[in-house]
């Protein structure tokens, strides 16, 4: 049978409760399905700075390249320390934000179904900026390379997942610069698919839309920022960032977490939804190719989810991250 070795970064926050959640999980479904897992737990986030002066050791990168993948949970401030440099120092070009509406979920728009491709590496968050006296700069860096590539990725997903439509959000009314690269990349990539629709729409209308007609969405595809905002709007559609997943993808390394981060104002109370990372947890096996292991552990999640009788407070309920996670494990 299969055995891997996942690298776990609980961090800091709710990330050490929904983490002990998640492993838990795992563990129920390699006694169902024969998957081993070994695990390890690697340091980084804001406790581990606070101790040690570094948010993010030498030693957890080398632990997350040497693993077969990677399932983070949440830090702190120190993120753009953490998350940020082991995206881009491991080429995970593509993050997969997937907003899908459950039943038994109270979602604003329950019939939602979207899968938002961030480009992952660039953009703001090449972190290039200085401060001057009473000024700063932050500059978005936008280039062909990765434009065409996180394209590529969108229409690919697209083909290979029945998807029908692949709309590029940007603001290139304005930001003509930077998005102009983008587009010019984008449709290039676009016309290479002609099975699949392919449209535009302007950021802050995009945004609108979201709201208000939600379901004409299928594949977006955007740059960095613009996917960091949208993701989250998008969580907030079908009942919140308790529910939401991610990917960090690259070539050949893959980091799974939540969209959420450490949730200060829930912190140390038990009642973090656990379901972000555990269905980060399938889209892994999903990645590691256990395409049977990742479907029966999203069929326990939407069995307990419709169920309705565990649910943490995000969804009405009065139940503990553990009890959810209990009963996603006895569903399994
Ligand atoms: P957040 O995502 O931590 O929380 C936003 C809101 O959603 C809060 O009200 C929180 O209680 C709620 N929420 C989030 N996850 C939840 C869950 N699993 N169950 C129930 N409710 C949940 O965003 P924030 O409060 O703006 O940021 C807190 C810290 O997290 C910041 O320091 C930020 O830098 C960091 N952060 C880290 C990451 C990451 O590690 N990848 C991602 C986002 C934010
Ligand atoms: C996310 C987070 C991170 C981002 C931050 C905390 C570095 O918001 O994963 O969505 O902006 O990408
Ligand atoms: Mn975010």
């Amino acid at each position: 049978m299969a055995k891997y070795k996942i690298a776990t970064i609980p961090g800091d926050g709710i990330g050490t409760e929904v983490m002990a959640a998640t492993v838990k999980v795992l563990e129920a479904l390699s006694k169902k399905t024969g998957i081993r897992f070994e695990f390890s737990t690697l340091w980084a986030g804001d406790e581990y700075k606070a101790r040690t002066g570094v948010a993010l050791p030498p030693e957890t990168v080398e632990a997350v390249k040497a693993a077969d993948a990677c399932l983070f949970a949440a830090v702190g401030n120190t993120a753009k320390e953490v998350i940020l440099p082991l995206r881009q120092s491991l080429g995970l070009y593509a993050n997969l934000r997937p907003a899908k509406a459950y039943p038994g979920v109270p979602a604003l728009k329950p019939k939602v179904d979207i899968m938002i491709v961030r480009e992952n590496t660039e953009c703001l968050y090449r972190m290039v900026g200085y401060r001057g006296p009473g000024f700063g700069v932050n500059l978005r860096i936008i280039t062909s390379q990765a434009s065409e590539r996180i394209a590529r990725y969108a229409f690919e997903y697209a083909v290979k997942n029945g998807r029908k439509k692949v709309t590029a959000v940007h603001k290139a009314n304005v930001l003509d610069y930077t998005d102009d690269v983008f587009l010019e990349a984008t449709r290039a990539v676009a016309k290479e698919y002609a099975g699949v629709r392919y449209d535009e729409q302007i950021v802050d209308a995009c945004a609108m839309k979201l709201v208000l007609a939600p379901e004409q969405f299928d594949v977006i595809v955007t740059t960095n920022m613009f996917g960091d905002i949208l993701s989250d709007e998008a969580a907030g559609l079908v009942g919140g960032l308790g529910l939401a997943p991610s990917g960090n993808v690259g070539n050949e390394k893959a980091i799974f977490e939540p969209v959420h981060g450490s949730a200060p104002d829930i912190a140390g109370r038990g009642v973090a939804n656990p379901v972000a990372t555990i269905l980060s947890a399938a889209m892994m096996l999903e990645w590691l190719g256990e395409a049977e292991a990742a479907e029966r552990l999203e069929a326990a999640v939407l069995k307990v989810l419709k169920e309705g009788r565990v649910r943490t407070p995000d969804l009405g309920g009065k139940n503990r991250t553990m009890e959810l996670a209990e009963a996603v494990a006895a569903a399994l």
